[in-house]
């Protein structure tokens, strides 16, 4: 050992090399991947009162509740906007839950045709709250009779074929459709105003993330400290799907390097393996920023133009990585195109061009 100074921990073969494009193994953008899925059931808050943050969204959703539980209605339709991971899924069990009534799920891609969300609705029970998971990409046969079933509890269901085609009207029992979408958008005019009340999720601040990490350590049984949990949580993108897979990981490191009790060094350490940055920026994050800069001279570029450079479908860089770094500063959106603002020049290291937005 001797004379040569070391840090708390050893990373084997060094600090790895930051790349680009995204590696399944490590990434930490925030769609569910495969490792999350079990872990999500048990980390999942059941009730309004033990939901994390979100405040606004929280007091508006128990006003609804209250209200239609005192008059003896069901509640409005829910539509809940936002990135991914941020909660939605989650909220929506907790509708079900505080409603004392039981929750359907099903999402648009599976409801290609109308009979798929004839045969749902027909199954409800009063009251029942049906989730529809990315309700944008539900397909126009399906949106049309929603329309209906949102509205008059009532849908009609056509039979046969042809000119012999009879369409049989089919009352729904009354119940709470509750919508979850990354791209409000894209929703259609007519379904968006069917909706009594639109949820609009937003990132979490830090101190939020710092009590989401606490209280999934707690049902992890495993210890942390309270300086390494706000790193964990200032570098999870605004995220609680993020701050709980870095907690993970971080886990998995102390427990091969160290006792397995989170320490700030641990978890500054861990980060650097996952090649998660300061800022909790992934390789996708940092990619897109290389692409607009170093490719585009900070822009302005299309969308699709920046997701061909960095190997990835325009709607994941558009759902996942842009509102994030839309909301870090490092990207504006305008009407030609992406445009990288200082922050981003300067985050990989580059002095911005005059004349750069938010340039001081
Ligand atoms: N407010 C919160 N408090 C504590 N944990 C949370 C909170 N919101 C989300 N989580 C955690 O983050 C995970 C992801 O949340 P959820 O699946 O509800 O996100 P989502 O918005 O539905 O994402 P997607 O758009 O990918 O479907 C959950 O398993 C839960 O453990
Ligand atoms: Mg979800």
């Amino acid at each position: 050992m001797g004379d040569v100074e070391r840090t708390e921990f050893e990373i084997p073969g060094g600090i790895p090399p930051r790349r680009t494009g995204r590696d399944p193994e490590t990434s930490v953008d925030a769609n569910v991947q495969p490792d999350d899925v079990e872990a999500e059931v048990t980390l999942r808050p059941r009730s309004l009162d033990e939901f994390i943050g979100q405040p606004k969204v929280r007091n508006q959703l128990s006003l609804v509740l209250t209200g239609a539980k005192r008059r003896g209605v069901v509640p409005d339709h829910v539509l809940l906007s936002g990135p991914p991971g941020l909660g939605k899924t989650t909220m929506a069990m907790i509708i079900a839950q505080e409603l004392g009534t039981s929750l359907r799920m099903t999402s648009g891609p599976a409801l290609e045709r109308a009979g798929d969300l004839a045969a749902m609705l027909s199954n409800l029970m009063e009251g029942d709250v049906l989730f529809i998971d990315e309700i944008h990409r539900i397909a126009r046969p399906a949106e049309e009779m929603l329309y209906m079933a949102m509205e008059d509890f009532r849908i009609d269901v056509i039979v046969g074929k042809g000119p012999g085609a009879t369409s049989i009207p089919l009352e729904i029992p009354p119940f709470t459709l509750v919508g979850a979408t990354t791209r409000s958008g894209m929703l259609t005019g007519p379904l968006r105003d069917r909706f009594g009340f639109t949820a609009q999720m937003e990132f979490y601040d830090v101190d939020d993330l710092t009590r989401v990490v606490k209280r999934t350590a707690k049902i992890l049984e495993v210890g942390i400290d309270a300086d390494a949990a706000v790193e964990i949580a200032s570098r999870s993108r605004g995220t609680p799907r993020i701050a709980n897979r870095l907690l993970r990981r971080v886990r998995d490191f102390a427990e091969v390097h160290a006792d397995g009790h989170i320490t700030l060094g641990a978890a500054n350490a861990a980060l650097i393996v996952f090649d998660v940055d300061e800022l909790g920026l992934d390789r996708l994050d940092r990619a897109v920023l290389d692409a607009l800069i170093r490719g585009h001279g900070g822009g302005p570029v299309g969308v699709n133009t920046l997701a061909v450079a960095v190997g990835e479908e325009p709607a994941t860089v558009e759902e996942v990585c842009e509102p994030y770094l839309v909301r870090a500063g490092m990207i504006a959106r305008t009407g030609r195109g992406r445009v990288a603002t200082a922050s981003a020049w300067r985050h990989l290291g580059l002095e911005p061009p005059e004349g750069t937005i938010g340039d001081y």
